[in-house]
């Protein structure tokens, strides 16, 4: 069969050694409900990366605490951030691949406690809160 997947992909300055993408997935692994990284997202990006995914994207990452799906979601909103993040990157990057990641804003699909941001304060469903 000819087939592409395997070849190299030029997107303006970058290039994928291959046509394999891994879309972004929440782990909801965030044990202690901090957004940090764990040692869990150092494991499952990096084997992702092993496996010679071309390109990987970090799960949905919250912009701001209360813009989380979950407790354990995965977060960008602060400085404390970034360390983590770079280790990911850094293990993605030693296999080859290249890496991305989903900003994202629950909204009113937040499953929180506390107040929940979103545009229109109607509810989701009635298994979700009013948003502010
Ligand atoms: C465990 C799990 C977590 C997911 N988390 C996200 C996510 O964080 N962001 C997102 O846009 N999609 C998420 N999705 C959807 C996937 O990225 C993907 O779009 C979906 O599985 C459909 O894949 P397909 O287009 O190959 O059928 C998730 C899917 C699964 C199975």
């Amino acid at each position: 069969m000819n087939t592409k997947l395997f070849e190299p992909i030029t997107f303006r300055n970058v290039t994928l050694k291959n046509r394999i993408v891994m879309s972004p997935m929440c782990m909801y692994s965030c044990y202690n409900q901090d957004g940090l990284v764990t040692p869990f997202h150092i494991t499952h990006y990096e084997s992702r990366a092993a496996g010679q995914a071309g390109l990987i994207i970090l799960e949905a990452s919250a912009v701001q605490p209360e813009g989380r799906i979950s407790a354990e979601d995965l977060g960008i909103w602060s400085d404390e951030h970034i360390e983590g993040l770079k280790q990911v990157n850094q293990r993605i990057h030693a296999h080859g691949a290249k890496s991305g990641i989903q900003l994202a804003h629950a909204g009113r699909k937040a499953d929180l406690e506390g107040e929940i941001f979103a545009p229109s304060a109607i509810p989701f469903n009635e298994d979700f809160k009013n948003a502010k």
